[in-house]
């Protein structure tokens, strides 16, 4: 493949994201971006310039360069149980309500929640492993507790569910590659806690609304195995009830598998 991924401070990537078009267009297109939300059309800059917009101490970006050009961006956050941390404290602070054998177990992990900010890989590379590799490196690396973040991109999803000894769970349904039960309930104290922490209702099919700047297209499901088609019904019926104004996302959670062990 020919593909390197390294790992930099968000810093570092907003000192490239000025001087590099290509990187800049990468993240605009990258995800369903509606234009006319901005209050100045030309102002891409800024619009990308927000995904790597978070403090050092606190992110990890990874690029996956090839040839010397940005193909690949992954951009993790790192949630802490510290009174600090906007995201971190609330979730664990309901966690421990709601699972106190889940919350001790995450206490005990370096990284226990890493959210993912956004991962974007350049259309014509995308469905070649460059998605997998930024994933690949960043948990060799930090190796999470639970890799949180919302998505309605099946892509993403059917990528999450392959990451090996973690079960990951999209909404109220696991799509964890060969899992039998994807109706499980185990994972529903982390959801909450993370709707809870970002601020967020969920709604029937535990799913939520999300921002408003974002394509609410419905995905063509129809090339994605079954775990993930299924995994897709509560959102994709609640969008056709919330219609074009909302935008529907859903949790998608991928939990180390030792943290439901007795
Ligand atoms: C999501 C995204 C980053 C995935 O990156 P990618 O490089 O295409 O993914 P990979 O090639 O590494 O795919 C990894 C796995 O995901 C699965 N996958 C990826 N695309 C898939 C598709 N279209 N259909 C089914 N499975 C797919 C494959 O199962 C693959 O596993 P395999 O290697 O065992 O076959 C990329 O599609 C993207 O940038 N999308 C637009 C931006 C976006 O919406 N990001 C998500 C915001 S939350």
């Amino acid at each position: 493949m020919g593909v390197e991924i390294r790992s930099l401070e968000p810093s570092e990537a907003r000192l490239r994201l000025e001087n590099d078009e290509s990187l800049k267009m990468l993240i605009v297109n990258g995800y369903d971006f509606r234009p006319e939300t901005l209050e100045d059309e030309n102002d891409l800059l800024a619009v990308a310039m927000e995904e790597y917009d978070v403090g050092d101490e606190r992110a990890r970006v990874f690029f996956a360069i090839e040839a010397g050009i940005i193909i690949g961006s992954l951009v993790l956050t790192r949630w802490e149980d510290s009174k600090n941390d906007k995201r971190g404290k609330p979730f664990f602070q309901k966690l421990r309500i709601k699972s106190p054998d889940i919350a001790g177990r995450l206490s005990e992990i370096e990284n226990p929640v890493i959210d993912v900010r956004g991962v974007v890989v350049g259309e014509s590379h995308r469905g070649k492993g460059v998605g997998r590799a930024l994933f690949d490196q960043a948990i060799a690396d930090l190796n999470p507790g639970i890799i949180g973040g919302q998505t309605r991109n099946p892509d993403t999803v059917s990528l999450r569910s392959k990451f090996p000894e973690r079960r990951t769970f999209f909404g109220g349904r696991e799509v964890t590659w060969g899992c039998s039960v994807p109706n499980t309930r185990v994972h529903l104290p982390i959801l909450e806690a993370y709707a809870h922490a970002g601020g967020l209702k969920l709604l029937a099919g535990l799913v939520h609304l999300g921002a408003e700047d974002f394509e609410p297209s419905k995905p063509d499901m129809s090339n994605y195995p079954p775990i993930v088609r299924q995994a897709f019904m509560p959102l994709n019926l609640m969008q056709t009830q919330a219609g074009r104004s909302k935008t529907v996302m859903a949790h998608l959670l991928s939990v180390r598998a030792e943290l439901f062990e007795d």
